[in-house]
Order: structure tokens, then sequence, then C-alpha cells
């Protein structure tokens, strides 16, 4: 490798997708941080990784905006060879719960499945021509645990999305395999962040007993498997899905 590999990561100003995008700094990528809200990328990773970053604010369901997106790094830095779709949402009632089937508005589960699934697909649409010209590609999708089994905190739109998302990276796996792409999934359980901490503490508190490492898991765990996915070394891993949750399910 004679130059950086670039990676784009949505949902990158916190969570998951901020320590995704420290994890790939520190495995030599460079990284495109992409968020809806406006955020100062340089300080958030610290000085040593502040050259090797873009931020761009961008609403992943705004395809005109991803198109942009697009351009702007092929015209500046060149193509894209990692996308990791991170950006997501799971909307929650007072309690700290999501609706149930009966009291789910159907906006609620237009807007899931938009932000949390279509735009996945819309990502994926226009970086893949990036990769096919560069013969390679790693995609790595930020599914969950609520895709893979029934959830103790979200409902039927989160779920159905998350699940969605695992079948949407198994048929770009077995289409995109021949072009040096790969496409894989994690599936965080509980994760301590602003989401997570949505809930309540109580709700994370209860859920922490019920897992068999007795805690829940930082932004980081998951970031580090991220990057794991992302490496070169990784080419045999495809349609995969790694299970983040300390144990809480187990297949
Ligand atoms: N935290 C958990 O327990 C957990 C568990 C399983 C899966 N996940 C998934 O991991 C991913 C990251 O979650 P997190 O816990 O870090 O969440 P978070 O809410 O802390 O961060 C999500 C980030 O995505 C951004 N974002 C949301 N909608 C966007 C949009 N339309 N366009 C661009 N950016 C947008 C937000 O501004 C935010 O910075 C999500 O896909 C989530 O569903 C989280």
């Amino acid at each position: 490798m004679t130059h950086k590999r670039i990676a784009v990561v949505t949902g990158a100003r916190q969570g998951i997708g901020l320590e995704t995008s420290k994890a790939l700094l520190s495995s030599g990528h460079f990284v495109v941080m992409v968020d809806r809200q406006q955020f100062d990328g340089a300080a958030l990773v610290g000085a040593d990784h502040a050259a090797n970053i873009l931020t761009h604010t961008l609403d992943v369901t705004d395809d005109n905006g991803i198109a942009s997106l697009h351009q702007t790094i092929n015209a500046t830095l060149g193509k894209v060879s990692v996308l990791v779709n991170n950006a997501g949402i799971s909307p929650k009632q007072a309690d700290g719960r999501s609706s149930g089937i009966l009291q789910l508005d159907p906006k609620e589960w237009a807007k899931v499945i938009e932000v949390n699934l279509t735009a996945v697909m819309r990502m994926c649409q226009t970086f893949i021509p990036d990769m096919q010209a560069l013969k390679y590609g790693r995609i790595v999708s930020i599914s969950s645990l609520a895709g893979r089994s029934k959830s103790v905190v979200a409902g039927p739109s989160y779920m159905a999305s998350k699940a969605g998302v695992l079948g949407l990276t198994r048929a770009i796996a077995a289409e995109m395999g021949p072009f040096g792409i790969t496409a894989n999934c994690v599936a965080p359980g509980r994760i301590l962040t602003e989401m997570a901490l949505q809930a309540g503490e109580e709700v994370n508190r209860r859920y922490a007993e019920q897992i068999p490492v007795k805690r829940i898991g930082t932004p980081e765990e998951v970031g580090q498997a991220v990057a794991f996915l992302c490496a070169e070394s990784s080419g045999f891993i495809n349609g995969a899905t790694i299970d983040i949750n300390g144990g809480f399910f187990m297949s």
C-alpha cells in the first residue's frame, strides 16, 4: 500500500462512529467523518490524527448530499475503499422504551427504515463503484443484537431495520466479492453511548445483570471490531456478522 486507504464513517461525531474513526486512524486510514450535526473532528480525534481526517456535515437520508460528499472526496482525496455505515436512530418513548407494534406510528417506522436501512443502501450504491475501480473494498455496517434476536429495549421499526441491514450486507457480499470487496456487519448488544443512555440508568443496570460479563460494552470495543473487519488481512471474512454483546446472545 503506497498511500492511505480512504475510509468514510457515518455518524462519526460521537459514540461508536467516533471510536471507529479513531481505530481506523490508528490502523493507518484517512477518515472522512460524516455526521448530520456539525462537530470539530480534529478536537475529537486529537492532534496525532487531525491531519488525517476530513469532517463533513450530511444527513445520510439526503441523496443529493451523498452525491456531493462523493464528489468532494473524489476531487480532493481520491477513491474510497472503506465504508462504515454507522449512523442510526432508535426512537424511545418517555419511559425509555420503544413503541410496541400496536402503538407504532407509521411515520416513526418510515423514518427509522429510511435512516437505518435505506441510507445504508444508498451509501453502498454511491461508494461501491470507487471500490470496484480499486478492485478493493471493505464495507462494515452496524447492525444490532436487535436485528439478530429479540430486544430488551428496541421496538419493531428498529428491529426490522437492523435485520434488514444483515440481509442487505449478505446481498452485497455475494455480488461484490468478485471485485475484492467484502461486506460484513457487527451486531452490538448494549453499548454505553448516548443512544443507550436514552433508555435510562435503571434499564441499563438491569440489562447488565443479565449479561454473562456483568457489564454493558464500550464504543471502543465495537470500534476495534469494525477496524478488524476493515483490515486488508480480513479479506476472507465476507457476509459475516460479529456479535459484540458480552455473551448475552450466542449463536
Ligand atoms: N449504543 C448501543 O447500545 C447500540 C447497540 C447496537 C447497535 N447500535 C448502533 O450503532 C450505531 C451507532 O450508535 P451509537 O450508540 O454510537 O449512537 P449515538 O446516538 O451515540 O450516535 C449516533 C450518531 O449518528 C448521527 N446520526 C444519526 N442520524 C443521522 C443521519 N440521518 N445522518 C447522519 N448522521 C446521523 C448522530 O448525530 C450521532 O452523532 C447505530 O447504528 C446504532 O443503531 C448501538
